[in-house]
């Protein structure tokens, strides 16, 4: 990268490290702005000043990892750095290139395809550019703080009424991979998740591995000594590919969360969840983050009254053709 752009890119971070922090402090330091795919898109402001840069970046995935399951097979990222107080303009333009550009890109132009923008909820002044392009908001990653409460009461897990929370173990491989994949289908309602031929075998691989490795971070919730929950949680130690996403730290991810259909509003989800905090906040983990689905009816108000929050929004496209 000549030094022009790195210096840009230097000052433009550090604006938009200062915007960030006056919006949501649980934001992080912007990160360097990743290679991408060829050189920044740049956005002037009508002083003729730098007011933006953007980066694109592509990723084929290939059909043998589970994490097509969890959206399209070539998907373009927009990384945007804007500065200033109203970015509504910039990011106008901004998109308007990027659209642009991916007009110019083969794989852009296939239906397993999409393209995401991932933008602090709080930022809302560039939600009306991001409508105005087409993007859709689909997934929100939420975050829930370790309570400060110095000297104050320890924090119980509440239980449900007649039923039983224990970790699962390699015997249980059947019964997760059951709830996993009903979580899937229900979740595929929204838009997020494609169910692809290898969705079962990956994700039951995945859970094999995950049983015999880390049993605890994997509970069921058992009446009659049937499984009618799971929650799937990552320790720190696992979360590095999220954690740069806030500022707190160590960061925990809350990975799967589903409760039977005729066992819902009964208090299990929330057992589940208290019995996860519990553990979380005694290990001074400074905050658990987590996806939901925008639009699912069931998650929001769920999460929201377990004490989470939105902190990004990730605005999508699906295929790439659908970006105006
Ligand atoms: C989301 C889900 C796990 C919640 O589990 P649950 O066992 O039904 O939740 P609980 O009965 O423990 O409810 C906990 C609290 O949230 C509230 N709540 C739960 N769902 C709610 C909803 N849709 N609207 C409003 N409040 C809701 C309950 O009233 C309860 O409040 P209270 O503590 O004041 O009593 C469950 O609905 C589910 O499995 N949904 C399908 C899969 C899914 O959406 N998973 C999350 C993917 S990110």
């Amino acid at each position: 990268m000549p030094w022009v752009v790195r210096d840009a890119v230097r000052d433009i971070n550090r604006m938009v490290a200062r915007r960030w922090q006056a919006i949501d402090p649980l934001l992080p330091d912007p990160s360097a702005l990743p290679t991408g795919c060829g050189a920044p898109l740049v956005v002037n402001g009508d002083n003729g000043r730098l007011a933006g840069l953007g980066v694109c970046v592509h990723h084929h995935i290939p059909p043998d990892s589970l994490n097509q399951t969890w959206g399209a097979a070539d998907r373009f990222t927009l990384v945007p750095r804007l500065a200033g107080h109203d970015v509504s303009a910039p990011a106008d333009v901004l998109l308007a290139q990027w659209r642009d550009h991916l007009a110019g890109v083969g794989a852009a132009r296939g239906l397993d395809s999409s393209a995401t923008v991932v933008w602090p909820s709080q930022d809302i002044t560039g939600v009306q550019a991001l409508l105005r392009h087409g993007l859709q908001p689909l997934t929100v990653i939420a975050a829930r703080l370790r309570p400060q409460v110095p000297n104050g009461p320890r924090f119980e897990p509440r239980g449900a009424y007649g039923v039983t929370i224990r970790s699962a173990g390699p015997a249980d491989e059947e019964q997760v991979l059951d709830l996993e994949l009903r979580l899937i289908r229900y979740d595929m309602h929204f838009g997020g998740p494609v169910w692809r031929q290898a969705t079962p075998r990956l994700v039951r691989d995945e859970i094999r591995a995950s049983l015999a490795r880390r049993a605890t971070w994997t509970w069921l919730a058992e009446r009659a000594g049937r499984a009618v929950g799971l929650l799937v949680a990552q320790p720190p130690q696992e979360t590095g590919w999220i954690a740069g996403m806030t500022s707190a730290s160590p960061a925990a991810y809350l990975q799967t969360m589903f409760v039977d259909y005729a066992e819902r509003g009964t208090g299990i989800g929330s057992a589940l969840v208290r019995h996860l905090h519990a553990q979380l906040d005694a290990a001074a983990v400074g905050v658990t983050l987590l996806h939901h689905s925008q639009v699912n009816p069931l998650s929001a108000p769920f999460w929201y009254r377990m004490g989470y929050r939105p902190l990004w929004t990730s605005w999508e496209a699906r295929p790439v053709g659908a970006l105006r």
